[in-house]
């Protein structure tokens, strides 16, 4: 269960983080003033249509940005510190030992020429140093264990795994250094949608077995109302909304959230918002004002001339989106309800 309480830690704190990629016709800007904290113990979820930014985003916060793309401001603290700071060698030791990421598509980047047990050995040693050969083997047959897979892979490779057992293979190389924070890039998009589940099971397993903070990505809102304490949901390099699951079905602050929240099957029973789909704006020269005006259905003038800063519209609840105003008593109501 979610601990709301205002005393939460922070494990990750990610304020005003942007991204761009340049390209002969401008900078695309890939992820645009990203903030959001990460609590301690918590999963938040990142949810967001194809190219919104959520990998570069990921990328970003453990500095593996490269060319063409850079990051043009922004700070990531874990615990406390900047790591936008740091000296590659110091940046290499925190990344995987406190920080780890899962990368989109890791299960088709596996060496297909090493056995899955040499896999392991590499990334255990190279931040370890040398280890006893026993206690090494034991530690990876731990690793199988903690995320279900049997120890008969040990000497496989790659190409003799299904994608399911690979992709849990690259979970067990994303705890194998004890990690404070996991970030999950789509773990489980490229799967058919039974063992879908069953790798989100055991990513939620593993979570709870080592008390870590995870951020899941995907693009699947129904999925990840299933694994996550909060959601944000993000839009062409912003984050539109940030809420707990509960919030976020009950009452969606933003009109991109709630088409979201539509697309989900089981709730076709709802009026689906009319709005264009695909991002519609040019991502080197995005509107004035509000990123998603152009295919919001509930656009106004306000919306075409300052870009909705994203306010508390209850406890727990962030929406950037000017429907929201403030009202006499101090709190926020949809000005669609208060006219
Ligand atoms: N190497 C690159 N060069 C130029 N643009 C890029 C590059 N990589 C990603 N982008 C652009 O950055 C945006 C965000 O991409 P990405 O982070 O992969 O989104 P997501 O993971 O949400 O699908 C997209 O507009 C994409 O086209
Ligand atoms: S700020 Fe305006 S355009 Fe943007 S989501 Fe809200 S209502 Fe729609
Ligand atoms: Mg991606």
């Amino acid at each position: 269960m979610l601990d709301n309480s205002p005393q939460r830690t922070a494990a990750l704190e990610v304020k005003g983080l942007k991204i761009y990629y340049e390209t002969p016709a401008g900078d695309v800007r890939a992820v645009d003033d990203v903030s959001f904290t990460l609590y301690e113990g918590e999963t938040l979820g990142f949810v967001g249509e194809s190219g919104c930014g959520k990998s570069t985003a990921s990328m970003g916060i453990l500095q593996l940005i490269t060319p063409p793309g850079r990051i043009v401001a922004g700070e990531v603290r874990l615990d406390g510190q900047n790591l936008l700071e740091l000296s590659e060698e110091e940046l290499r030791r925190q990344r995987w030992e406190k920080l780890s990421l899962i990368p989109q598509g890791a299960m088709n980047s596996l060496n297909p020429t090493m056995r899955i047990s040499a896999q392991f050995r590499d990334v255990i040693q190279t931040h370890e140093g040398k280890q006893p050969k026993a206690k090494l083997k034991q530690r990876i047959l731990d690793l199988f264990q903690t995320v279900g897979l049997p120890a008969r892979i040990y000497s496989m490779y790659p190409h003799e795994l299904s994608g399911g057992m690979k992709q849990r293979v690259c979970i067990a190389m994303g705890i194998a250094l004890n990690p404070k924070v996991i970030i999950a890039d789509e773990a489980t998009s490229a799967l058919d949608v039974v063992v879908q589940r069953v790798v989100a099971q055991t990513m939620l397993k593993v979570k709870k077995a080592l008390g870590v903070s995870m951020i899941m990505i995907g693009h699947d809102m129904g999925l990840m109302a299933q694994m996550v304490d909060r959601i944000a949901v993000m839009y062409a390099g912003h984050i539109a909304e940030i809420a707990t699951v509960e919030q976020m079905f009950r009452r969606p602050g933003h009109p991109y959230s709630q088409v979201l929240i539509d697309s989900v099957p089981s709730l076709t029973e709802r009026q689906a918002l009319r709005v264009v789909e695909g991002i519609t704006h040019d991502p080197r020269n995005p509107p004035k004002g509000c990123i998603f005006q152009l295919r919001c259905p509930h656009a106004m003038d306000v919306c075409r001339r300052e870009p909705p800063e994203r306010r508390e519209i209850e406890p727990g609840q962030e929406v950037a989106c000017h429907l929201w105003q403030r009202q006499p008593d101090g709190r926020y109501a949809d000005v669609r309800q208060s006219a």
